[in-house]
């Protein structure tokens, strides 16, 4: 049976849910996002990062408010902008998990973190522990998401590729060697992206909050979104971004 994640990434939640974001309000986006969300009832849901905007306690509790009436098992991984000894302590509920990986319908999902300690201005890093256990779950000849925060290819800006994963050739290289590896799903650029590299899909997504500013955006583009992804059985894909009036 076909399985739905709806990816929701960068929802940026601040200390109060009435707080301002470079014009956004991140809560009540959310919460629109959410009530969307609600209506397609997908099977799971991924949070790939920067889910506070400063790594506060009240907003990783904000975030467990907010989600966990839609009882929709959630995996959740963070973000440049995260606190992760703090995400632990909050997150704490039946219904949030940070596994490194797990099967889902006849998939391998791989969570891998890529934030890097005392970074200089958001970039990322896979580490060497992290390679090697992605090395190690490639083993599993499923078809296979990964889902990290950074983006791993450049997205075509100087300022933002700064702040890609650094050592992303390592990263690719593995991905290469592994054929089942069908999509890379991230967030950090706060805006949607597809390029497909050999047989794998690579996709960046909206923020619940703020869209990244580009002059060729619409005003849809300009909307807070999420993204599904459809998995299906014979290791076939299929996702769309969804956009959301706030
Ligand atoms: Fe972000």
């Amino acid at each position: 049976m076909s399985i739905t994640i709806a990816q929701l990434t960068d929802t940026h939640l601040c200390c109060h849910p009435d707080a301002e974001l470079r014009g956004s309000r991140p809560w009540h986006s959310l919460k629109a996002v959410v009530q969307q969300v609600a209506k397609i009832n997908p099977d799971y849901l991924l949070l790939t990062g920067d889910l506070a905007d400063r790594g506060s306690p009240s907003a990783y509790q904000q975030l467990i408010d907010l989600i966990s009436p839609l009882q929709i098992p959630t995996y959740w991984l963070s973000g440049n902008h995260d606190r992760l000894s703090v995400m632990r302590e909050v997150l704490v509920h039946s219904l949030f998990h940070a596994p490194k990986a797990v099967l889902l319908g006849g998939w391998q999902l791989i969570l891998l973190d890529s934030t890097l300690a005392n970074s200089r201005f958001g970039e990322g890093e896979i580490s060497p522990q992290s390679l090697q256990f992605l090395a190690k779950s490639l083993e599993v000849e499923l078809p296979t998401l990964i889902a990290l925060h950074h983006h791993p290819l450049p997205f075509g800006i100087d300022w933002l590729d700064q702040m890609q994963v650094q050592n992303a050739d390592e990263f690719l290289a593995l991905i290469d060697r592994a054929s089942q590896v069908q999509a890379v799903v991230f967030g950090h650029i706060h805006t949607a992206f597809h390029q497909q590299q050999g047989n794998t899909h690579f996709y960046g997504s909206p923020s619940t909050c703020l869209q990244l500013d580009l002059p060729q955006a619409t005003p849809k583009d300009k909307l807070p979104g999420f993204r599904l992804l459809h998995l299906h059985p014979d290791g076939t894909h299929q996702t769309e971004v969804h956009r959301v009036m706030v």
